[in-house]
């Protein structure tokens, strides 16, 4: 048992970590445990865990030096294989957003406004996160969550933060980029029926931000053609 979760409520058990709710110095924080996995040699376990964590505190405050809201990283230890996070209390998962906004609005293929716009938000800060060469590597509308709260005027202020960067690296090739959005693509196509142009209207405010998007386009088309030809042949 690991000792920093003794008073941790379990909030989500992924299939590498654990995530638990807990109070750190006077805040709501998460513990994000990586367990070790007993059919991995422990060498390469302990190393692989290592580097999850490194990397992902590293990507987590490079983007919020860019801007991207993701959570504060309050406390590391490698070795216990724990993270100790912001916990975001009014946020939920942009995957249950888009669930309840259809909920709401049931004509298949049309959408909310307020959703096309969660949607737009998403693909810009996706696009600075690209633009600063950070690699999300795992994006799922499981790993970006969505704050709605009222404003001091009465308005609706929305918050998209994106989180689990584990699988996160630095990367210029177009290449990377366009990969990473072929990743959200399927995971999001699968996940929410319907959502062809939903995803349109990300992928078109991603160029509209994009510092190089003929080349990410272009490589995220051709990845997306290679993928599709894998599934004809079987
Ligand atoms: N900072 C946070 N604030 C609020 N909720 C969070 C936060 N971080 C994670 N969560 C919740 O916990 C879930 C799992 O977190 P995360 O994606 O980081 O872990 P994971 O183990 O990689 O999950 P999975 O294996 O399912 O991808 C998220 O989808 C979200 O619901
Ligand atoms: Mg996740």
């Amino acid at each position: 048992m690991n000792p920093y979760v003794n008073h941790g409520v379990l909030l989500h058990q992924g299939a590498e970590a654990k995530i638990y709710k807990c109070e750190f110095l006077g805040r709501t924080a998460i513990i994000k445990f990586r367990f070790s996995k007993k059919y991995r040699h422990p060498e390469l376990d302990e190393k692989l865990t290592k580097k999850r964590i490194t990397q992902e505190a590293r990507s987590l405050l490079r983007c919020r030096n860019i801007g991207v809201q993701t959570p504060a990283v309050y406390f590391v230890d490698l070795d216990m294989g724990v993270l100790v996070l912001e916990y975001f209390d009014m946020a939920q998962t942009l995957k249950e957003h888009i669930f309840q906004a259809y909920e709401k609005y049931d004509t298949p293929g049309q959408y909310p406004p307020e959703l096309v716009q969660v949607i737009e938000n998403v693909g810009q800060k996706l696009a600075m996160i690209h633009n600063s060469d950070i690699i999300h590597g795992d994006l799922t509308s499981s790993n970006i969550l969505v704050e709605c709260q009222e404003g001091s005027e009465g308005n609706n202020v929305v918050k998209i933060i994106f989180i689990d960067f584990g699988l996160s690296s630095s990367s210029r090739l177009v290449e990377d980029k366009g990969v990473d959005l072929y990743v959200l693509e399927k995971a999001f196509l699968s996940t929410h029926p319907n959502s062809e142009n939903l995803f349109g209207a990300l992928i078109k405010s991603y160029k509209s931000h994009s510092t190089n998007c003929k080349g990410i386009i272009s490589k995220y088309e051709e990845v997306k053609l290679r993928g599709r030809k894998r599934t004809m042949v079987g």
